[in-house]
């Protein structure tokens, strides 16, 4: 049997066949399955004649070409053979019909005029024909319930494994990267994007965020396929399909496009109160992001079934953008409501304006100096710098009086202004997020000799964040003007800390400061901390390290 005999048919379909072949041949017949071009693919002989080639393939693509022929002798006066055809099945699942021809040689062996014997073949054809056409039809259902269900499983799996990515401490950018990664896990396509409304400028545009596989989308693109969406949008369609695959584009794309799928990001937002009744107006839906690809891989064009999985997905973004910029406002709403509390209590005295800010940037510049030495990692480096923004927040609760006198304090005084890393402590210990930053706030006038307060600690007793914040106030306070003395330059202050080493500060944490590249950091103090050394802006990094707080 040749080869060819693999197109499409099953080992026990060709099983089936062999079988009836063969039983049909103790009724003195041949029996003979063709493919689609008449290529013989099985023949069964009685050994009593021989079935012409060429005939047979004639035979089977008559009936393939004409199935209502089917089942009907083929008359043929000039030959000494009749035959009986069927078409078997069409195999399905391509567009070309792949369907196979089953011819029973009759031979010179029957009877000729013996027409009930041909019409029993015949009917026995047809029985067979439908039985294994019924049989092929239930596999085929079989199958495609099968592997919907596998699909419906793998989108399940998809929307479960990105729902339970959404921890918001994650950027925007590589959520939703692992979206298009997990989508062309399931999903065949040329190329997948998520484009995300950002300001630049200050102007809103769209943004290629993430992507996989192949896809080329400029500037102008983008405006074309946010104008294109909204147009289908206020349609009242909720996605954009397009395709040249039933007849020609709706819309022009460029040439390597042959069918595209684009999907909202929506969020839901105020818009203005009415100007006639000042009242709201509700809540409406606006495009923050879209989800784009291009060129379905397996099927010839996106479907319903595409839709239905991209806009589940697409949503599950926009929930996660959504959430992480409002999570974003709530934390530069609390870094900003900090900063105005310190600002006012550095205020109650004119010679410490500014003071709390550059006391957490000092501590943030000696903690990312000590990082590798003490294993500090990244949200430690910023809860320290936020203990030392916050260190003298207890000053809250010290009269205004005492911390602008400019004579010498009674003892008493003294005391007073003492309680102010104690009371700061209390305040803090009320709010559970803040608990961390706490033995900073504390200790910073700890000294390791144990002459410092409120505790008098010595050496390792003082916690690592309470030394580093308290060099850092220290420093700050050297290198400013104060109320008792004209500020300090530079150089001086590094003596003056090189002399309180082992006494004031420790001397490991300090030594590493002295080593740090001091008049950079003075220069950056200079431009009033604006910018880090690094490239991010500073109120940033605020905002990031009240998030390690809250999460
Ligand atoms: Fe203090």
């Amino acid at each position: 049997m040749p080869d060819t005999i693999a197109t499409g048919l099953t080992a026990s379909e060709i099983h089936e066949l062999k079988n009836f072949g063969g039983r049909l041949t103790a009724l003195g017949v041949n029996f003979a399955v063709c493919d689609f071009e008449g290529r013989p693919l099985l023949l069964c002989k009685t050994g009593a004649f021989e079935t012409d080639p060429a005939r047979l393939a004639k035979i089977a693509h008559d009936c393939l070409k004409h199935p209502d022929k089917k089942d009907k002798p083929q008359d043929d006066s000039s030959a000494v053979s009749r035959y009986i055809s069927s078409v078997l099945v069409p195999l399905t699942g391509e567009k070309k019909q792949t369907g196979i021809a089953v011819v029973i040689d009759l031979g010179n062996t029957l009877d000729m005029n013996n027409q009930q014997q041909s019409h029993l073949l015949t009917e026995l054809l047809r029985f067979f024909v439908e039985k294994f056409t019924a049989g092929r039809k239930s596999i085929e259902q079989m199958d495609m319930i099968s592997s919907e269900l596998a699909q419906t499983y793998e989108e399940l799996v998809l929307l479960y494994k990105i729902s339970t990515n959404m921890e918001i401490v994650e950027p925007d950018a590589n959520f939703l990267q692992m979206a298009c990664d997990s989508l062309t896990e399931i999903v065949g396509v040329e190329g997948i994007t998520i484009l995300q409304e950002k300001t630049v400028d200050d102007k809103s545009r769209f943004i290629l965020v993430a992507g996989a596989g192949v896809i080329d989308i400029d500037d102008r693109t983008t405006l074309l396929l946010h104008s294109r969406l909204q147009e289908e949008l206020n349609k009242g369609k909720e996605v954009l399909l397009d395709s040249d695959f039933d007849g020609s584009f709706k819309y022009e794309w460029p040439k390597n496009i042959h069918n595209i799928i684009v999907v909202p990001l929506t969020s839901k937002v105020k818009t203005h109160p009415s100007q006639d009744t000042g009242y709201k107006q509700p809540l409406t839906a606006r495009v923050i992001g879209m989800l784009v690809a291009i060129n379905r891989l397996d099927k010839p064009d996106f479907d319903s079934t595409d839709a239905k999985l991209f806009t589940s997905v697409a949503s599950e973004c926009a929930v996660f953008v959504e959430n992480n910029r409002l999570f974003g406002d709530l934390k530069e709403l609390f870094i900003g409501s900090l900063k105005a509390l310190t600002r006012s209590i550095d205020a109650k005295d004119r010679y410490t304006r500014g003071h709390s800010e550059r006391v957490g940037f000092i501590s943030k510049w000696i903690a990312e100096h000590l990082a590798e030495e003490e294993g500090l990692d990244q949200e430690q480096i910023q809860k320290i710098y936020l203990a030392g923004l916050l260190h003298d927040i207890g000053k809250i609760g010290i009269d205004e009086k005492l911390l602008c006198k400019t004579g010498r304090l009674t003892a008493k005084e003294k005391n007073r202004l003492r309680m102010h890393p104690s009371i700061g402590a209390n305040i803090l210990s009320g709010i559970r997020q803040m608990r961390d930053i706490i033995p900073g706030v504390l200790n910073h006038h700890e000294r390791v000799d144990g002459k410092g307060y409120p505790a008098g600690l010595k050496g390792n007793q003082i916690p690592l964040m309470g030394k580093i914040v308290g060099l850092a106030d220290c420093f700050d306070a050297m290198t400013s003007e104060r109320v008792y003395r004209d500020t300090m330059s530079v150089d001086k202050a590094i003596a003056e800390i090189e002399n309180r080493l082992g006494t004031q500060f420790d001397e490991k944490i300090a030594t590493v400061f002295l080593k740090s590249d001091i008049l950079h950091l003075w220069d950056l103090m200079q431009e009033g901390a604006v910018k880090t050394y690094g490239t991010d802006d500073f109120t940033q990094y605020g905002s990031a390290a009240i998030g390690t707080l809250i999460t």
